[in-house]
């Protein structure tokens, strides 16, 4: 996997010199230079001030935005602006135009109205990107490059003739043949059988508005290679052009497999963070994570490059002038995100943006300095928070300490996308398995399940949880068959197994492949429909304990341990969890949808690490540890807004003052702790 190799902890700021007069940057570098940044990054949107007529290319601005951060000793990692295509792109070449699905061009006037499969846009993309590779190659102050802006934000799908006409291409090479596509797609049925390839296109508006769905699971592959190849393009031109710098790209957006553009393709990865989204997307689950959320999209980021960059990290109240709105960040939350970010593997942390716009769409996502540009709550909280990275500089390139997986799959997430039979068990299920982990104190990583995942990836951990795993090959089950075999422990909840790779179903008892593995076969199987008794099931302390939205029979086909019964409804009385030792190891599967109070209760029997020796800590405080040189830096965040009694069980030295600390320690609201031995 592609890490980020830095030589300490090290911060930065998002800044746009051409929003700005040419007076102010001066202050502001010398500012940044104060506050402790090493990095400002900048260009991502400006192509139309580097090619403000086609062929007439312009870097002056920049030239002198870049040696003015040289003079305050900053170093400036340059986006490529192909996020933001210039209105003469757009007059000129409209077929460069992402489309709706009815096929209404999207136009000029916001950002990311562009489609990576249009020859055209590939071209001036092409033309852009050698020109700034080629002026900047050799400007010992551009360190990097960051490839776009936010692949795939702003819409994830793509309906323009060029997708269409790419999308049959991209078909003809997979498939070779119609009738390889026709048997993929299951055309039989509801008499969609192509009989041409200039019949095929990517989804459209159908009555009612559902397509074939493993047309749409194909869809979403495409997309994902659609935004890879372009990648691509620009990654091929910057290297050719600009060996010396690194290259990344900022996420994380949906269809797109970021891990293979990753290793393919990038030195590491960069995502952008913004957790007060916590704080007003509505949850109404269970003791809501909130912004303690964004740890686990951490997560999957290290699951894509152990050690990352935050490229950007929130840094104030949030919103564009007609959405996203979001409250401020409380006293003590930027320092709080600040260290989320770090404490699971992020090495650079880049605050977006360095001054709130007075223009535009985004007047009100806040910067670190308002409009008025005098000091304020927000930078001092980061000035503070940057006197104390330097004292943390030594954790840089450490890595996080973890015994659990839970496990992500993009054919699943895609095909779940449009499957309710599934897709929104995971998202149910996930919620309620990172709950129970982060407020039982157990880290937990993200694993990205593939074709080549192998032994060595899975064996990484103890136990692995797989919510529902709909697709599941024969060579994928086998692996999990082996895995277990040696030791290790799988978690399957319901609808798992029963889909091959093209989203059709065996025609085997469910869980198909998996069967041998989790010992049972589903006799039967019902969703939970409204207005009607929810079925319960009774299981360890809990005798009666819901088991919503859907409910399976389990029918035991090996010497396996019946774990819960169902205690009411038709139901009454059968099996709906199940352990079954395998080899040395143990598979648990589970004929429903995780909830909180099941993932805690199971959590208690899988005997991981949840360091009570060493704490004893509320729910509300995270525990993380990052490990270097035999030295374990764990880090305790406090995401409520009241202080937290802690219980420090040894002696440990707080990393930032060298204070050693032991017994009864109080965390202020939204206080952050970071220990070492
Ligand atoms: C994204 C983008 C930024 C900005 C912020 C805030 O992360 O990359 O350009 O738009 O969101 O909206």
């Amino acid at each position: 996997m592609k890490k980020l190799n830095e030589e300490s902890l090290t911060l930065g700021v998002c800044y746009y010199p051409e929003h700005w007069p040419e007076e102010m940057w001066e202050d502001d570098y010398a500012r940044m230079k104060e506050l402790g940044f090493s990095y400002v990054r900048m260009g991502e949107f400006a192509w139309s001030i580097f090619e403000p007529e086609e062929g007439k290319f312009c870097f002056d601005l920049f030239d002198r935005a870049v040696a003015k951060a040289q003079v305050f000793g900053l170093k400036v990692i340059l986006g490529t602006p192909t996020a933001t295509a210039p209105a003469w792109v757009t007059k000129k070449y409209p077929d460069v135009l992402n489309a709706t699905q009815d096929g209404i061009s999207y136009q000029h006037g916001a950002r990311c109205h562009t489609t990576y499969n249009s020859e055209t846009y590939r071209e001036l993309s092409s033309i852009i990107v050698t020109e700034m590779a080629k002026h900047y190659s050799d400007n010992p102050t551009v360190v990097g490059w960051q490839i776009d802006n936010e692949i795939n934000c702003e819409t994830n799908v793509f309906y323009a003739d060029a997708d269409h006409a790419a999308f049959r291409e991209w078909a003809k090479k997979k498939y070779q043949t119609l009738a390889n596509l026709n048997q993929a797609w299951g055309t039989v049925f509801w008499s969609q059988t192509y009989t041409n390839w200039e019949q095929v296109y990517l989804t459209r508006k159908t009555v009612p508005n559902s397509p074939n769905p493993h047309h749409a699971l194909d869809e979403k592959r495409f997309i994902s290679d659609s935004a890879f190849a372009y990648v691509k393009l620009q990654a091929d031109i910057l290297r050719e052009h600009a060996p010396n710098q690194w290259i990344t790209t900022n996420g994380m957006f949906g269809h797109l497999d970021n891990h293979k553009m990753t290793d393919e393709l990038l030195d590491f990865y960069a995502y952008d963070s913004y957790p007060n989204f916590g704080r007003v997307i509505e949850d109404s689950s269970e003791k809501p994570l909130r912004d303690r959320k964004w740890s686990w999209n951490l997560s999957v980021v290290r699951s894509i490059s152990p050690n990352f960059a935050i490229f950007e990290q929130q840094s104030g109240p949030g919103g564009w002038v007609n959405r996203l709105d979001q409250p401020s960040p409380k006293p003590g939350q930027l320092r709080l995100w600040t260290y989320q970010s770090i404490a699971h593997g992020a090495d650079m942390i880049l605050y977006f943006r360095w001054r709130t716009a007075t223009k535009g769409t985004e007047i009100y996502w806040h910067g670190i300095n308002d409009y008025h540009n005098q000091p304020n709550r927000r930078v001092k909280e980061i000035e503070a928070v940057s006197k104390e990275i330097k004292q943390l500089g030594k954790i840089v390139g450490s890595t996080y300490q973890v015994e659990i997986a839970y496990i992500t799959n993009y054919d699943n997430s895609w095909d779940g996308e449009f499957d309710i039979w599934h897709g929104p068990f995971e998202s149910k299920s996930r919620n309620a398995w990172i709950k129970a982990l982060q407020y039982n104190h157990v880290p937990v990583d993200a694993l990205n399940f593939n074709n080549e995942t192998t032994l060595e990836d899975l064996s990484k951990y103890k136990v692995l949880v797989y919510s529902h795993a709909a697709i599941v090959t024969k060579q994928q089950a086998a692996l999990f068959e082996v895995y277990v075999r040696q030791g290790g422990k799988v978690i399957f909840g319901c609808r798992s197994g029963y889909k091959d790779e093209t989203g059709q179903t065996y025609m085997k008892a469910l869980p198909g492949y998996l069967t041998d593995l989790v010992g049972i076969t589903v006799e039967e199987f019902t969703r939970v429909a409204p207005f009607e008794q929810v079925p319960r099931i009774k299981f360890r302390e809990f005798d009666e304990l819901e088991a919503n939205d859907f409910n399976e029979v389990l029918q035991l086909q090996a010497d396996v341990e019946v774990l819960a019964t169902y205690t009411n409804t038709y139901l009454k009385g059968n099996p709906a969890l199940v352990k079954h030792n395998y080899g040395k190891g143990t598979s648990y599967y589970f004929g429903g949808v995780f909830n909180l109070d099941l993932a805690t209760s199971l959590l208690a029997e899988l005997q991981l690490n949840n360091y009570h020796d060493q704490f004893s800590l509320p729910e509300e405080v995270e525990l993380s540890i990052r490990h270097k040189e035999g030295k374990d830096y764990i880090f305790l965040l406090n995401y409520s807004e009241l202080p937290q009694e802690i219980f420090v069980k040894e002696e440990f030295t707080e990393a930032v003052t060298g204070t050693r600390i032991m017994n009864k320690v109080s965390l202020k609201p939204f206080d952050v702790l970071v220990l070492e031995p």
